[in-house]
């Protein structure tokens, strides 16, 4: 009997459609299998990727803070965080919040089953007394039920400069779908990576260890475990490259030589020209003046804005516009 291996179609279809496209372009959303999940804990931790603790260290030194944008009346709230993954930033609010006895459910929203098992495993024990209530759905469709809800204020949590993985219009496109679920009362908050010294940036995004080459080169890794593609990663190189006029930095792999590189799940061959490149990523960095634009296009205003001590990032509040 002729064995056939199924294969996810959506993952395959945006893999064809992205390989066809001239230049070819990836989503970067292929980065995070469970490899791609490992490496990005390891970017995390690397000195040269300043943005972890830098928005760590609003949350260390600026949790009552963010606390008074929503207790207000002392009522009972939501703390929604979309996209949650390991939650250990997070966790600074969680234990504080929890430390004052403040009212609060911990609605942590991701399609992944899996990041949200594990999650609430780890928070029960470590937290036993948080009240906490995943949701495990697309970011948009958890909002729009909860918007129904209008017992409690929410405190929406959009970390990690996650925005920056949008070009302009898809920045836009989301934060509309979130406020066109939001209530009055409600605040959103977002982390963004700030504009900066360009050498600081190109370094966070090429570090000398090479794990951001790893996590680069993973995306081809997934298309050979999962789709039969027999990618030498040996022949691609990882070129990531920071514009300071606009913002961008966008990261590329280029092909050594030229190649064809046969994949079992499209049953054909992708063809290379040597130092062709298949863009993989966009990590927009953002100044005020780009925010303040943002929450304009989008319904928004700026509640505040809370900066780390060397203003590499910030998190910002926003409420709708009156
Ligand atoms: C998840 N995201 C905000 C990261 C970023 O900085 O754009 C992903 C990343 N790519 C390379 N290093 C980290």
């Amino acid at each position: 009997m002729i064995q056939t291996k199924t294969y996810n179609k959506e993952v395959l279809k945006a893999i064809e459609e992205g390989l066809d496209r001239k230049p070819k372009r990836l989503p970067s959303w292929l980065f995070y299998d469970e490899i791609g999940d490992k490496i990005f804990q390891a970017i995390m931790r690397m000195p040269t990727y300043y943005l972890t603790a830098s928005e760590f260290e609003i949350f260390r030194t600026q949790k009552d803070r963010i606390l008074n944008h929503i207790i207000a009346d002392g009522s009972s709230f939501k703390l929604v965080e979309l996209g949650a993954g390991d939650g250990t930033k997070t966790e600074v609010l969680l234990v504080y919040f929890l430390n004052k006895n403040v009212p609060f459910t911990y609605v942590p929203v991701d399609v992944s089953e899996a990041v949200l098992t594990q999650l609430s495993t780890r928070l029960k024990k470590s937290l036993p007394d948080l009240k906490i209530h995943p949701e495990r759905k697309l970011y948009s469709e958890a909002l729009e039920i909860m918007k129904n809800d209008t017992s409690e204020r929410k405190l929406i949590l959009f970390l990690g400069a996650n925005i920056g993985n949008f070009n302009s219009e898809e920045a836009i496109t989301f934060i509309k779908k979130l406020a066109i679920n939001m209530n009055a009362p409600d605040r959103l908050l977002i982390g963004f990576d700030l504009k900066k010294d360009p050498r600081l940036i190109q370094a966070a995004y090429d570090d000398p260890e090479g794990i951001t080459r790893e996590f680069n080169l993973n995306l081809l890794g997934r298309i050979n475990r999962e789709f039969g593609g027999q990618f030498d990663l040996e022949l691609f190189s990882h070129y990531p490259f920071y514009d300071p006029e606009t913002g961008v930095t966008k990261s590329f792999l280029v092909s050594k030589q030229e190649q064809d590189v046969w994949i079992d799940a499209l049953e054909k061959y992708v063809y290379f020209e040597e130092a062709e490149v298949i863009h993989t990523e966009v990590s927009q960095k953002y100044d005020l003046k780009m925010i303040n634009l943002l929450a304009a296009q989008t319904g928004l205003e700026i509640v505040d804005v809370i900066y780390d001590q060397k203003k590499y990032f910030a998190d910002v509040v926003f409420k709708l516009k009156d």
